[in-house]
């Protein structure tokens, strides 16, 4: 066997020791040195990163992770007979293990995708396959038809919309909506109607990626299991900042992506429960994925195998292992802290700004450490184009929530998103920046 340094394992080594209570401004620096790009200019400015909301950045611990790997033990998974193929394999499903452990699953309830997208694409069309008869008497409880509803919320991205369409379009059920409230809540009077004997699947952001609201989780768990429906919980701009725990909020399947959470790109995950993993048809066929092949039927593998055809994404895998490592080695509970106070600071800040109006969540109300706004009479792209001119980075257009953005009378907004790296400066440094947006667009009221 070789002997090869476990990258994951040494992960504590570089990540900063770290205390209890809210993260301190040397805390805070010493994790920004871990992130190589946090030092770079644009512009001519140094870089002030808000856009951590679409993907977050990488440490060092996870680009050498990933690097070592290849440049050491690079090798397909589950399928080789020598000492690569197993010592890559090996991290591989440990790699499983931490994300299971991370969120309170069990390892075989870990299914690799490429991002939340494809999970939550994974599930609805798998759905759909078992209402075309797919996965015979153990599917039975995913087939829809007319009749059938499925509801999701007005606040979903469109990863968390469009595969329900298609599922409802496929099947003949209907698809129904909870709408929001003025301060971006969800409207749980309206939730607890709309949720009914006929809903089959209740499919919903756990925080929304434009308002940075944090919805009921339980709440809605609760009235989506009181009617026999699967929970499919989007869990994309909450499993990063606030964590995830699947097994405490009852969830059926919950989707994330790696690279919004310190992790590299092309990972993602799909949480299920094991005996609904195991009773759902398969999405993508191949190799990799099955016990026997005729020319005619394939046996397919028990979960999590069943859902993870062809070559998997093994650096990207153990990448994301070493992200969880470094967010457990800070804590969740301090980066949410954290990232509560930004968020306020964004909010208080932006809404003093004439001409202002922040979507979602007002003053004192929980909002995670993001905030999407409107600039009276200025397209977005012309304030992000402002802003990055000083080096901000903020995020531009409908944010993939084209719904949402037309409850709100407004065709797209600036969103500035924070992470465990983002400074109160940079903070004020922005707010700076689009109080200097209004003056230069002439913005008054
Ligand atoms: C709430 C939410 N859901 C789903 C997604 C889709 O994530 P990905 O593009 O990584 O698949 C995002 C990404 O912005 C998101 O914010």
């Amino acid at each position: 066997m070789l002997t090869l340094p476990r990258t994951i394992a040494a992960m504590s080594a570089t990540a900063p020791a770290l205390q209890a209570g809210p993260l301190s401004d040397p805390e805070i620096q010493a994790i920004r040195r871990d992130f190589p790009i946090l030092a770079s200019s644009v512009n001519g400015h140094p870089l002030v990163y808000l856009d951590s909301g679409a993907t977050s950045q990488k440490p060092t611990g996870v680009l050498d992770t990933e690097r070592e790997f290849y440049e050491r033990r690079n090798s397909a998974v589950h399928r080789g007979a020598h000492t690569l193929a197993a010592l890559a394999t090996e991290e591989f499903e440990d790699a499983r293990g931490a994300v299971a452990r991370f969120i309170g699953a069990g390892d075989d309830e870990v299914v690799w995708t490429s991002n939340a997208t494809e999970a939550l694409n994974l599930v609805a069309y798998a759905m759909g396959n078992a209402t075309l008869g797919r996965g015979g008497e153990a599917s039975a409880r995913f087939r829809l038809g007319a009749g059938d509803e499925i509801v999701v919320t007005e606040m979903e991205h469109h990863a968390n919309l469009l595969p329900w369409q298609e599922l409802a379009a496929r099947t003949g059920a209907t698809l129904r909506y909870i709408p929001i409230a003025d301060d971006g809540t969800l409207r749980m009077d309206v939730a607890a109607e709309t949720i009914n004997s006929r809903t089959r699947v209740l499919a919903f952001t756990h925080v929304s990626n434009v308002l940075g609201v944090i919805n009921p989780v339980a709440d809605l768990v609760a009235l989506g299991h009181a009617v026999g429906a699967l929970v499919v919980l989007d869990a994309c701009q909450s499993a990063p900042h606030l964590g995830l725990d699947v097994a405490a909020l009852d969830v059926d399947f919950a989707a994330f992506s790696g690279h919004k959470m310190l992790g590299p790109t092309g990972v993602g995950v799909l949480y299920g429960k094991r005996e609904l993993l195991n009773a759902l048809p398969p999405f993508l066929v191949g190799g990799s994925m099955i016990t026997t092949v005729t020319m005619e039927t394939a046996e397919y593998l028990p979960a999590p195998q069943r859902f993870e055809a062809g070559t998997q994404r093994v650096a990207q895998a153990i990448g994301l292992a070493a992200a969880i490592h470094y967010l457990d080695v800070v804590g969740l509970a301090r980066i949410a802290e954290h990232e509560a106070s930004l968020g306020a600071m964004l909010v208080e800040g932006l809404s003093l700004i004439p001409g202002i109006r922040v979507l979602g969540p007002g003053i004192g109300q929980p909002r995670v450490g993001l905030a999407s706004f409107d600039v009276a009479g200025v397209h977005s792209h012309d304030v992000g184009q402002f802003l990055d001119d000083r080096g901000i980075a903020v995020r531009v257009g409908h944010h993939c929530a084209q719904p949402l953005h037309r409850r709100f009378g407004v065709t797209s907004t600036t969103r500035a998103s924070a992470y465990l790296y983002t400074t109160r400066d940079e903070v004020a440094e922005f707010l700076d920046g689009v109080v200097a947006a209004t003056e230069f667009f002439g913005v008054n009221s």
